[in-house]
């Protein structure tokens, strides 16, 4: 047995036993998605700003820079936005918990999505830092539907508010705004009941969430999964306190081996990857122009009538815009 294999032991007993495991999740259980986390000081999004031009690095979610300029804030949420990135190993690891019925709550500041993309049910999760789900203007607060800002930003235009043109903020909470009474009410609900609490991929800086695993009951099962020791764990650590200081997904591997779902881990992430992968070489890339022209082929077999004609985009347009696809994809 390996070393981490035996750090992670106890947790795995526990989650045998019929123990339930409450996440506590941030920014660096998403970084293998291909999503910079905010605070590593190379990778991290807040040291790689210089390109927006800020008065300082957090400006870009400050609502009070936002509603002066929010330009900075939709360069980079072009980039960010939902969509084209896949759960991690991590992510799956918590659906795979969820499956057993070991999951109690997912409290998340991370605004990506990727707990429900895995598949975790709505009534686990708590988006402590909102999402881009819904979104609203930030002077008059009526409501613009994903599609129409998702219109606006690609045609580079800020979302502003059809009634009174003021600016469309995503609901992703800003410096300077509350988070969502779901969070308050949920967590006062939950917080004296937590059995094991894994905190993972945060710098627990951010308050109030930073507060949390200090306020989860003596008896909780506390493990943090991190780069590095942050907040209660580095200040106040509890005997029981297990410290992972690794890889999200390395651990996520090793914790699901211990409880014998490594094999559906690996699935269910081969399957949640291949719906957002790119080719990565030309092989790939040929491929994928060879599935496409099999399929064409099949489809030519099938002449459409000339009423069909009429409705359907031009063939050549469709085959145009699908090779188009295809090189973008290439990333070599
Ligand atoms: P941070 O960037 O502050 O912290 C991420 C932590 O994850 C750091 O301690 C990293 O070392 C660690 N980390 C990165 N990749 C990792 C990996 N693969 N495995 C293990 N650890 C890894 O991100 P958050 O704590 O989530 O607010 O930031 C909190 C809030 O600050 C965010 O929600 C955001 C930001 O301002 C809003 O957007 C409102």
């Amino acid at each position: 047995m390996s070393d981490l294999d035996s750090i992670l032991q106890p947790i795995a007993d526990a989650i045998k036993k019929g123990k339930k495991v409450t996440f506590f999740n941030g920014a660096g259980i998403s970084t293998s998605a291909g999503i910079p986390d905010f605070r590593s000081p190379e990778s991290g999004l807040y040291a790689n700003l210089a390109k927006l031009n800020l008065p300082f690095a957090e400006a870009v979610f400050d609502l009070d820079f936002f509603m002066e300029n929010p330009q900075p804030f939709y360069t980079l949420a072009s980039e960010l936005y939902p969509g084209s990135f896949a759960p991690t190993k991590f992510h799956q690891m918590i659906k795979l918990l969820q499956d057993q019925n070991s999951l109690s709550r997912v409290y998340t500041q991370n605004i990506d999505t990727l707990e429900r993309l895995a598949g975790v049910e709505d009534k686990y999760i708590v988006e402590a830092h909102g999402s881009f789900a819904t979104n609203h203007c930030v002077q008059c607060h009526s409501e613009m539907d994903t599609e129409t800002l998702k219109k606006d930003m690609k045609e580079n235009r800020i979302p502003s508010c059809r009634s009174c043109e003021g600016y469309v903020k995503p609901d992703i909470v800003f410096f300077g705004e509350g988070l969502p009474k779901s969070f308050f009410k949920t967590w006062s609900k939950d917080s004296k009941h937590v059995e094991i609490a894994i905190v993972a991929g945060t710098s627990l800086t951010v308050q109030p969430f930073a507060f949390l695993p200090s306020e989860v009951g003596k008896k909780a099962l506390r493990i943090l999964i991190n780069k590095e020791k942050v907040g209660d764990f580095k200040h106040h650590p509890r005997k029981s306190d297990i410290i992972v200081l690794n890889d999200c997904d390395l651990i996520a591997e090793k914790l699901c081996g211990l409880l014998g779902i490594e094999d559906k881990l690996n699935e269910l992430y081969e399957k949640g990857k291949s719906k957002y992968s790119k080719p990565e070489t030309k092989e790939e890339l040929v491929h994928d122009i060879e599935e496409k022209l099999k399929s064409e082929a099949n489809l030519k077999q099938k002449e459409p009538s000339e009423e069909q004609e009429e409705t359907t985009p031009k063939k050549e347009d469709k085959e145009e815009e699908e090779l188009t696809d295809l090189v973008d994809k290439l990333k070599i």
